[in-house]
Formats: C-alpha cells, structure tokens, sequence
C-alpha cells in the first residue's frame, strides 16, 4: 500500500552535508504494522517524514496505493496527508489553550470542512476510544502526559486514515503509561489501521508484525 523506493536523503546546513537516508527501500502493506528501530541519528525520524510525505527526498520514490506520490503538486499532497495520514510526534504538539476536544477536532479545522455537531460526535467518540471520555473540556495542561499523549492519537483518529506514522509515540512516558499507548496501538492495528512507529525501545517494537533496523541511514532488515 506504502512504498519507499531507494530513497536518498541528505542534509545540508552551514555548508555541512549530512546522509541520513542511504538507498532505502521499505513497504508496509494495508493494515500493517512495523517498527523501526536503531540508534540515534541512524535516519529513523527521516524516514518516517519521508514516508509521511512531510519531507522531500532528493532521489528515489514514495509509491502510495500505486501512485508516486514524488511527483503530486503541493496542493494534491496536503489532500493526501490530510484525509489518508495521521502522524503523532513523541511531544504531542497539543495547543495548550485548546481543550482536549478542540485539539481533536483540528484536522476539521484544516481544510477538512465545517465542523458541526457530527465533527463534534466523532471526536467524542475518538476520545472515548482513548480511554477519554468525558474528559474533553480540559485543557492539555490539566491532564497527565499519557492523557495528552491519547488526546494526540485521538486527534489522529478522527479522521479515519489509513495509516498512522508516530515517532517515539511511548519516548516520554513512563512505563505504564507506555503501555497503555502500547495497547492502544496495537487495538487501532487490529481495527485495520496500518502503523509505521519509531521507537527505542526493544519490547515495544516488538510487538508490531515486523521490526525494521536502521543504522547509518541504511535499513539492515
Ligand atoms: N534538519 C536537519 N538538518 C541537518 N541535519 C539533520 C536534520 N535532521 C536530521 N539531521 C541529521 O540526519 C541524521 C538522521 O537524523 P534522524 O533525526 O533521522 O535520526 P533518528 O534516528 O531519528 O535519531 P533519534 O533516535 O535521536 O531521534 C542525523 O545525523 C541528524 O543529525
Ligand atoms: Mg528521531
């Protein structure tokens, strides 16, 4: 459903050249789930932006349901990430003067369309899918970093996508509350989600249906 095709990916700052992607091929299929793991600076969050579309590579190809996705216009790009991808960082990136059930409904607010009382149900629900019901007036400020990390994958439920991309979703929570976004996870895999999720931690990763190891900007397997 998702592919990457030898992508290469170097950054450039202050005149330093910096390959963080290497020749990387992946695919994840309809429902999916995979875990990418490997040290730090190995490429793990470029790869995952690269696979979002949220960053260009400078060679190779992202083909998404059999399109290279490479090529789209901007316009057309931010249409397929805003109805098709959902992407959650390791700090959740919640707009603190919002209320949780504001911060679910953003997606609506970005081009989506209007949001009335349907918009608003689904965001209830998504946030009673979190373990959040009832919990949706307060502001992020007054929930705890777990709640706030489920606000941030509520949000990315409320627009139906197809695949989920999170980056070290669990990597500053502690280890019940990890487990929990664990559980969640793994639930939204089972509902037919397809997962792609950075993470440093072994036990996690591997409870995804593959784990994918990168050092060097390289994928090892
Ligand atoms: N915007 C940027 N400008 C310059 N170099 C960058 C940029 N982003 C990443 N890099 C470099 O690219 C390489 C890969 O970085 P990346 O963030 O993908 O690593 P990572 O595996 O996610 O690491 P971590 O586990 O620490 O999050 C690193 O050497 C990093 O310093
Ligand atoms: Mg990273």
């Amino acid at each position: 459903m998702l592919e990457a095709k030898n992508i290469t990916k170097t950054f450039q700052s202050e005149g330093v050249q910096t390959p963080a992607l290497r020749d990387v091929s992946l695919s994840l299929g309809a429902g999916e789930f995979v875990s990418i793991v490997g040290r730090s600076g190995s490429g793990k969050t470029t790869l995952l932006n690269v696979l979002s579309t949220l960053l260009a590579p400078d060679k190779g190809q992202i083909l998404y349901q059999g399109d290279d996705v490479t090529g789209f216009a901007p316009k057309r790009l931010n249409e397929l990430r805003n109805r098709d991808f959902a992407v959650v960082f390791q700090f959740h990136y919640l707009l603190p003067y919002l209320t949780a059930q504001e911060n679910v409904l953003l997606p609506f607010m970005n081009g989506l369309g209007p949001v009335g009382r349907e918009e608003i149900a689904r965001a209830e629900q998504c946030l009673e899918r979190v373990g959040l019901g009832g919990k949706g007036g307060k502001l992020p400020g007054h929930l705890s970093g777990g709640e706030q990390q489920r606000v941030a994958i509520a949000r990315a439920l409320v627009k139906q996508s197809t695949v989920l991309f999170a980056d070290e979703p669990t990597g500053n929570l502690d280890k019940g509350t990890g487990e929990a976004v664990m559980d969640l996870l793994t639930d939204l895999k089972d509902d037919g989600l397809a997962i792609v999720m950075v993470t440093h931690d072994e036990n996690y990763a591997q409870r995804a249906d593959r784990v994918v190891r990168m050092a060097d900007g390289a994928v090892l397997s």
